[in-house]
């Protein structure tokens, strides 16, 4: 929102269309709704809508499967933050990361850039509960894959919690998750 400043400088003005300019960030373990809750916040902002896991297969041409068969996770981690290096300077975009986003935390100062960040949080049985019967995520191809999740999410829980907003999804609704976002996002852009 641009601002009425009684001192007159330019950077101020400037700053604030920046910061209107912001993008909205989910970053979060799979399962946590970052794809969904992503969509809603696009429609009802209207704001256009990039994912990294996406733009990873779009300019790879291959499912991301097939990138950690053929290559290996290191391999993906590099297209991943080629990606993130792309979408970090979009302005006004709602931005949805791949879960392991936060593995590097080159990938987090990028997105910090152009960008206010949520942390979508579930606890591992709803993650599990929600990601059941789909057969895409790599790292979840394990005998047990409900050990596998919290696992990973003990492994990764101090790099989701350095990210400044965290979003307890697990008893809310798509609605609640996405008013709640959308609330501190209009509030940061209307701060002084
Ligand atoms: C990953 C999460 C996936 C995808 C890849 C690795 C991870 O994205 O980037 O399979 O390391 O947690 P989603 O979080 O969208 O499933």
């Amino acid at each position: 929102m641009l601002k009425r400043f009684t001192i007159s400088g330019r950077m101020c003005i400037l700053f604030e269309i920046e910061k209107a300019m912001s993008n909205i960030v989910l970053i979060g373990f799979m399962g946590t709704g970052k794809t969904t809750v992503g969509q809603q916040i696009s429609k009802e902002l209207w704001m256009p809508m990039v994912d990294t896991d996406t733009m990873v297969e779009v300019d790879n041409q291959m499912i991301i499967g097939e990138i950690f068969d053929r290559y290996g996770e290191d391999y993906f981690r590099n297209l991943e933050t080629a990606a993130v290096r792309k979408v970090s300077k979009f302005k006004s975009h709602v931005i949805s990361t791949g879960g392991g986003v936060v593995l590097r935390f080159e990938n987090l100062n990028l997105l910090q850039e152009n960008g206010l960040l949520f942390c979508l949080r579930a606890t591992p049985e709803e993650i599990f509960e929600r990601i059941k019967d789909e057969s895409r995520r790599p790292l979840l191809k394990d005998s047990d894959p409900p050990n596998k999740i919290r696992q990973l999410l003990q492994a990764r829980q101090a790099h989701y919690q350095r990210i400044e907003h965290q979003i307890e999804t697990t008893n809310l609704s798509i609605e609640e998750v996405t008013n709640q976002i959308i609330g501190i996002y209009q509030s940061a852009r209307s701060s002084p």
